[in-house]
């Protein structure tokens, strides 16, 4: 679950790339890809509205542009600028529009196993979206065309399947591990997973997804990493 409130958020943030510039290459990933999670879910919220939208399909198009050269040379510090503005962006898109399915999916492995928040983002993005997709097709379908991964061309269920291998593209060159690469065992991944869907469904972040999301669906989803 997650604390918030008035004492947790800062009274001054300072983004500077150069403080990025010393990051490993797997706190690169992680936050790289947690910064695309938010952007992505934002813009296919429920609660998505034109001003949010805005920030989240700019930091869509920064991310899959900058982030494989921040993350193989870490000292690019036009790579690490960029990344520093599109995980700004991203961050202004979920405090307005939320997070939604991989979100609510991503905190009970981080609770359980301990993978860190944005490597569990990057483990489930493509199985979470592509269960999403067929509610949202124009959605996806925008993102897809705004990072030159479909063109005009492309019917709307075509560009979002064409986004989705982009993401797949992208979490490759981060090296994202899968479940087992990771190291987690199968047997004490099952034996939770009921808990963890119905954690991940009260968490509320599922509810923010254009597509109904039942406690089912998830455990569904939690399965297929191991396929
Ligand atoms: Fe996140």
């Amino acid at each position: 679950m997650l604390l918030g409130g008035a004492t947790l958020i800062p009274d001054l943030a300072i983004i500077d790339p150069k403080f990025t510039v010393s990051a490993p290459k797997s706190i690169t990933a992680a936050t790289g890809l947690d910064a695309l999670t938010h952007a992505i879910e934002s813009y296919t919220s429920k609660k998505a509205q034109p001003l949010t939208d805005a920030v989240a399909l700019s930091a869509v198009k920064r991310i899959f542009k900058y982030l494989p050269t921040a993350y193989k040379n870490g000292t690019d510090l036009t790579a690490r600028s960029e990344m520093s503005i599109a995980a700004f962006e991203a961050g202004v898109a979920i405090n307005n529009a939320s997070v939604t399915l991989v979100h609510g999916m991503s905190r009970p492995i981080g609770a359980n196993f301990h993978v860190p928040h944005g490597i569990s983002n990057a483990m489930l993005l493509e199985k979470c979206l592509s269960f999403v997709l067929d509610g949202n097709y124009p959605r996806f379908a925008e993102l897809g065309r705004a990072i030159g991964a479909a063109n005009s061309s492309d019917d709307d269920k075509t560009a979002s399947e064409k986004l989705l291998g982009a993401i797949r593209e992208l979490c490759a060159v981060c090296e994202i591990p899968t479940l087992a690469g990771y190291g987690i065992d199968r047997e004490k991944f099952f034996a939770v997973l009921d808990k963890m869907s119905e954690d991940a469904v009260k968490s509320g972040s599922p509810a923010n997804t254009v597509k109904a999301v039942s406690v089912d669906d998830v455990k569904i989803i939690y399965r297929s990493l191991w396929e």
